[in-house]
């Protein structure tokens, strides 16, 4: 097993793989990426990612270096070729090398980056148990849509989620208006109902929460997509957030406020069911 990257069309070991200083992702955070994990040895939504990939290309105006489907190729051998039991694959495709100036430089190559690791694990108990998460002011752009990898206030929140002993931020307006976390979704339950913000600019559409969303669905549990204010959040039955990374964890607490029974809900419990099993 063998952490590995490809780039400039080749695969080779990650720590011996770099980028030009010149590369616009390095300067200015000019590119898109994307996180998709194996489970049973299986891609999770690869095309789902692969098509936010290409939309999040269009809205930046980047012309992808690959067509989807070669991408999809390079994915496969590369997991092949690192051999972890569980992958996590990144992918990130940024605008390429030029010197640097702000404007889009013409007639350069989109360098596209990947990297083949183990997929994470966590420790059973956050999700036995659940976690805690603080709430923090909405400090990102108003395209959260794109899967930018500009994410400053997204690290820069995340630290201050992990000094508090917390596993995420959540970001919050001044209007009280609950988007996301900086790298997961949010789900309310109340009364057997999901809640979960709209799919609009401030929030990136998760490919997990859509498979909450279609799952829930197909389950008769019932879910709306609508504008979730804090004040719903703490009195809610049930919290949890997604991502492709941590697929469902319950939170139990969020600021000062311990949500209902402070344990995980029979909700998330059964929606973290319809997941497939991680062995
Ligand atoms: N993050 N919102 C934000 C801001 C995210 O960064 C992510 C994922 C999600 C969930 O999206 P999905 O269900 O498609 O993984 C929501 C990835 C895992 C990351 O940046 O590592």
């Amino acid at each position: 097993m063998l952490e590995l990257a490809y780039i400039n069309d080749s695969f080779i070991p990650l720590e011996k793989a770099s980028v030009p200083i010149n590369d616009r992702g390095y300067l200015f955070a000019d590119g898109i990426y994307e996180v998709i994990i194996t489970c049973n040895s299986i891609l999770f939504g690869l095309d789902e990612h692969l098509n936010r990939l290409q939309r999040s290309a269009d809205a930046i105006s980047l012309e992808l270096p690959a067509s989807l489907d070669e991408i999809s190729k390079i994915i496969e051998t590369g997991i092949k070729k690192a051999g972890f039991s569980e992958s996590m694959v990144y992918i990130q495709i940024t605008r390429g090398v030029a010197p640097r100036r702000h404007n889009y430089s013409t007639g350069i190559q989109a360098t596209l980056v990947m990297t083949f690791r183990a997929r994470p694990e966590y420790a059973p108990e956050l999700f036995n148990q659940g976690v805690a998460i603080i709430t923090v002011p909405e400090i990102r752009w108003s395209r959260c849509d794109i899967k930018s990898t500009a994410l400053l206030p997204n690290v820069m929140m995340k630290q201050k989620a992990t000094d508090k002993g917390c596993q995420e931020a959540l970001f919050v307006t001044a209007d009280k208006i609950v988007h996301e976390c900086t790298t997961a979704n949010i789900f309310i339950v109340k009364n057997d109902i999901l809640y979960t913000p709209p799919a609009d600019r401030q929030i990136l559409n998760g490919i997990t929460r859509s498979f909450i969303l279609e799952q829930a669905e197909r389950h008769n549990i019932g879910c709306v997509e609508k504008e979730c204010y804090y004040d719903e959040l703490c009195q809610a039955d049930e919290v949890f957030i997604t991502s492709s990374t941590i697929d469902l964890m319950p939170v139990v607490k969020i600021d000062d406020f311990i949500i209902n029974t402070g344990q995980p809900g029979p909700i998330s419990l059964r929606v973290r069911n319809f997941f497939p099993t991680r062995t």
